[in-house]
C-alpha cells in the first residue's frame, strides 16, 4: 500500500521529460518537447511533452496525461505499478502504509492459497504424465480430442484421479493445512473427511497475469448429463472469477502485437485456437462477460472480436457483451460460427490460414451484426422494426467518445435508411436520461443540487476536453479543504462543504476529469464521502500535505476561490471546445457541407454565449470579490 505522502513525493520528483525520454526521442521546441508518437505510426512528430505543465499530449492518438498516465498507457502498468516504477527510478523510499493485522492476515492467507494451488497444479500435471490411470484415461482423452503434446505442456493440463480422496490425502500428508485445501476449493470437507472437488476430471489450470496458477477448471470425462460438464474453483482470496480471463497470460503478447483480442467462450476454444497458431485469444470461462474482464483486455488492445457459437445462447451472450465493450470505449466486432460449431470444433476442420480467412471475411462490426440478425425477423413488421432501431440506438448511446459514436450513427443511418438527425436526437435523449439517472442514483443527495443553483453549464455536447492545470487546482481544493464549510457569496445563508460543492458542480454536468490520476482521486473521494459526508466529515486534509505550490488560503476566502477554480475549469473546457469547433468549421467549409456547417455554427454560438457568461462571472470574482457572509 502506498501512502499519499509518498505519492505526492513521487509526483513532485518525477521529471516527465526525463521519464518519457527513455521511451521516445524528444527534441526541444520552445517551451515544449516534441517527438514521434509512441502510440501511432507517424512520420511527422505530433507527440508533445510540456515540462512546465507536467503533461504529454499525443495528437495522433489523442492520448494525454501526466507522467504516471504515460507509464500506464505505454508500459501497460497499473497505477501502483507506475508509481513504484518512478519511486525506484528516483530512489524514493517506499513508505508502505503500515500493515494492519487484517492486512497481514489476508496476505498470509493469499500466500498459503497460492502455495497449495501450485502444489495441486504440479500434482495434476504429474498424474497425467506419470501415472498409469492418468495416462490411460486423461492423456488418452486429450489425444482423442486432437490436443497436441506441446499444447498440453504449454497450458499445463492435468488429471485428477477417480479416487475421491487421492489428492486431499496426498496434500495433507505433504503438510498442507486442511483449512487452505478447503478455502482453495480443491477439497470439500464432509464429516471430518476431505474429498477432491475435481476427481476424475481433466484439469485446466487458470493463470493470473503474472503466470502463477490461481484456480482450476475441471472437465468431466463422463458423457451422461447427470454431472456438470465443467467444475471451476470457487471464489477465494486469490481467485475472483469475474476478474479473470482464461488464457490471458498466454495471449497478452500476441494481443499487443496483433492489436486485437479474440474472445471465446470456453477452455477448449482457447486451447485449440492456440494449437492452430492463433494466440491472441481469451475466454470468459463460465461467467457472463464482466466489465473487469473487458478492462483486462483494454490494457493490451482496444479491439475485441467476439467469436461465439451461432446458436441462440451464443448470440444472446454476444449481445450482452457488445454493449459492455462499447461502454468501455472499445471497438467490438463479432463473428458467428456456423450453427453447431464452436471455435474448438471449427478450428479442427480448417487449417490456420483458412481459419483466419474465414474470420476476416465473416466478422462484422457490431452495427451490421445486430442489424443483420434482428432484421431477419423484422423487415416486414413495423413494430419489430421500431424495437430494432431502439435496440441499436441504445447500444450506440453507450459509446463514450463522440467521434466513434457519430461514425456508428452514420453507419446505422445508411443501413437502416433512417435520417441521421433522428438517430442523433434519439441517442442524445438516451444519454441525457442516463446522465440524469447517474446523478439521481449517485451518492450525492439530490436536495443539495436543488437548493443551490449551479454556475453556468457547459453544454452537453462538449466532451473530451482536457484541462490539466484546472483539474489539478480542483483536486487541490478537494483534498486540502474538502470538509471546510463554504459560504457561497451569491446565496445568502447557503452553507455547503467544499467537497459537496465541487462534486455537485462536476457531477451535475457530468463532467469527467481526463487526467487518470485526478479522475481516480476524485472517484475515491466521492466513494468515501458517500459513506460519511453528512455524519462525520471526511478528513481529506490529512492526505494532501503539499504546501508549497499554493498560497494557503484563509478558510473564509474559499467562498470565492473554490467557485473561481470551477469556473476556470469550465472556462478552459469551453475555450478548448470552441477552438476544436473552429477547426471543424474550417474543415467543413473547405468541403462546403452546408448542413454540417450550420450545426457547427450553432454550437459555436452557444459555446460563445457560455464562454461570455463564465468570463463575466470570473471577472466579477477577480475584480470585485463580493463580501461574504461568515
Ligand atoms: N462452463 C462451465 N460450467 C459448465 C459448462 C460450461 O463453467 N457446466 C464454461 C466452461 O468454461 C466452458 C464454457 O463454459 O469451457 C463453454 O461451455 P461449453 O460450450 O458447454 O463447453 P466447451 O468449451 O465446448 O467444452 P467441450 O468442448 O469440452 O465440450
Ligand atoms: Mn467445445
Amino acid at each position: 500500500m502506498i501512502d499519499r505522502d509518498t505519492i505526492n513525493r513521487i509526483f513532485d520528483t518525477a521529471d516527465i521529460v526525463e521519464v518519457i525520454s527513455e521511451f521516445v526521442q524528444l527534441k526541444k521546441t520552445g517551451a515544449n518537447y516534441k517527438g514521434l508518437s509512441p502510440f501511432a505510426n507517424e512520420k511527422t512528430p505530433s507527440f508533445v511533452v510540456s515540462p512546465t505543465k507536467g503533461i504529454f499530449k499525443d495528437f495522433s492518438s489523442g492520448k494525454g496525461g501526466n507522467v504516471v498516465g504515460f507509464l500506464m498507457e505505454h508500459e501497460k502498468l497499473s497505477y501502483p505499478e507506475a508509481l513504484k516504477y518512478l519511486a525506484r527510478k528516483y530512489n524514493i523510499e517506499f513508505q508502505e502504509k503500515e500493515k494492519t493485522e487484517e492486512d497481514i492476515h489476508q496476505e498470509n492467507e493469499r500466500e498459503s492459497l497460492m502455495v497449495v494451488t501450485s502444489f495441486a497444479q504440479k500434482y495434476f500435471y504429474n498424474k497425467i504424465h506419470n501415472n498409469v490411470e492418468g495416462k490411460a484415461i486423461g492423456l488418452k482423452y486429450l489425444r482423442e480430442r486432437g490436443i497436441r503434446e506441446d499444447i498440453v505442456e504449454k497450458f499445463q493440463l492435468g488429471f485428477s484421479p477417480e479416487d475421491r480422496e487421492a489428492f486431499s490425502k496426498e496434500a495433507l500428508k505433504a503438510g498442507y493445512k486442511a483449512d487452505f485445501l478447503v478455502k482453495s476449493g480443491l477439497s470439500i470437507e464432509r464429516n471430518g473427511k476431505y474429498y477432491d472437488r475435481f476427481s476424475g476430471r481433466i484439469i485446466f489450470p487458470i493463470h493470473g497475469l503474472s503466470g502463477s496458477v490461481i484456480g482450476f477448471g475441471g472437465r468431466t470425462l463422463r458423457t451422461d448429463k447427470e454431472v456438470a460438464k465443467y467444475l471451476n474453483s470457487p471464489e477465494s482470496e486469490i481467485y475472483h472469477k469475474s476478474r479473470v480471463l482464461y488464457g490471458l497470460y498466454f495471449a497478452r503478447k500476441a494481443i499487443v502485437s496483433q492489436d486485437r483480442a479474440f474472445l471465446v467462450e470456453g477452455y477448449t476454444d482457447v486451447i485449440s485456437l492456440h494449437q492452430s497458431g492463433i494466440e491472441n485469444v481469451v475466454a470468459s470461462s463460465g461467467t457472463a462477460l464482466t466489465v473487469d474482464q473487458i478492462r483486462l483486455i483494454k490494457r493490451f488492445t482496444p479491439n475485441i472480436t467476439i467469436i461465439y457459437d451461432g446458436d441462440e445462447a451464443g448470440i444472446k451472450a454476444s449481445f450482452r457483451g457488445i454493449d459492455l465493450i462499447l461502454q468501455e470505449g472499445m471497438n467490438v466486432r463479432v463473428l458467428l460460427l456456423p450453427d453447431g460449431d464452436d471455435p474448438d470444433s471449427f478450428s479442427k476442420k480448417h487449417n490456420s490460414s483458412a481459419l483466419l480467412e474465414f474470420i476476416s471475411e465473416n466478422e462484422q462490426d457490431f452495427i451490421r451484426f445486430k442489424i443483420g440478425l434482428l432484421l431477419k425477423g423484422a423487415s416486414n413488421d413495423p413494430v419489430k422494426m421500431a424495437n430494432l432501431v431502439t435496440d441499436i440506438v441504445q447500444s450506440i448511446a453507450g459509446i463514450p467518445d463522440t467521434i466513434p459514436r457519430s461514425v456508428y450513427i452514420k453507419e446505422c443511418s445508411n443501413l437502416l435508411e433512417i435520417n441521421e438527425r433522428v438517430l442523433y436526437s434519439e441517442v442524445n435523449k438516451i444519454r441525457a436520461k442516463a446522465r440524469e439517472q447517474k446523478w439521481r442514483s449517485g451518492q450525492i443527495p439530490t436536495q443539495v443540487s436543488k437548493e443551490i443553483p449551479t454556475q453556468p453549464l457547459v453544454p452537453s455536447f462538449v466532451e473530451e476536453v482536457y484541462s490539466e492545470v484546472e483539474e489539478r487546482e480542483i483536486i487541490y481544493f478537494l483534498l486540502k479543504y474538502g470538509k471546510s464549510k463554504l459560504y457561497l457569496v451569491e446565496e445568502a445563508g447557503a452553507e455547503i462543504s467544499v467537497a459537496e460543492f465541487i462534486i455537485r458542480e462536476i457531477k451535475n454536468e457530468n463532467l469527467e476529469f481526463e487526467n487518470l490520476v485526478y479522475k481516480r482521486v476524485f472517484l475515491d473521494i466521492i466513494q468515501n464521502l458517500a459513506v460519511d459526508i453528512f455524519t462525520q466529515q471526511y478528513e481529506i486534509s490529512k492526505i494532501w500535505q503539499k504546501k508549497d505550490t499554493h498560497i494557503t488560503l484563509p478558510g473564509d476566502n474559499l467562498g470565492i476561490e473554490v467557485p473561481k477554480a470551477l469556473l476556470a475549469y469550465k472556462s478552459g473546457i469551453v475555450t478548448r471546445a470552441l477552438n476544436e469547433n473552429q477547426l471543424l468549421i474550417n474543415k467543413a467549409s473547405t468541403e462546403s457541407d452546408e448542413e454540417i456547417i450550420t450545426g457547427l455554427l450553432k454550437k459555436n454560438m452557444s459555446l460563445k454565449k457560455i464562454e461570455m457568461l463564465i468570463l463575466k462571472e470570473l471577472g466579477e470574482r477577480v475584480i470585485n470579490p463580493r463580501q461574504q457572509k461568515v
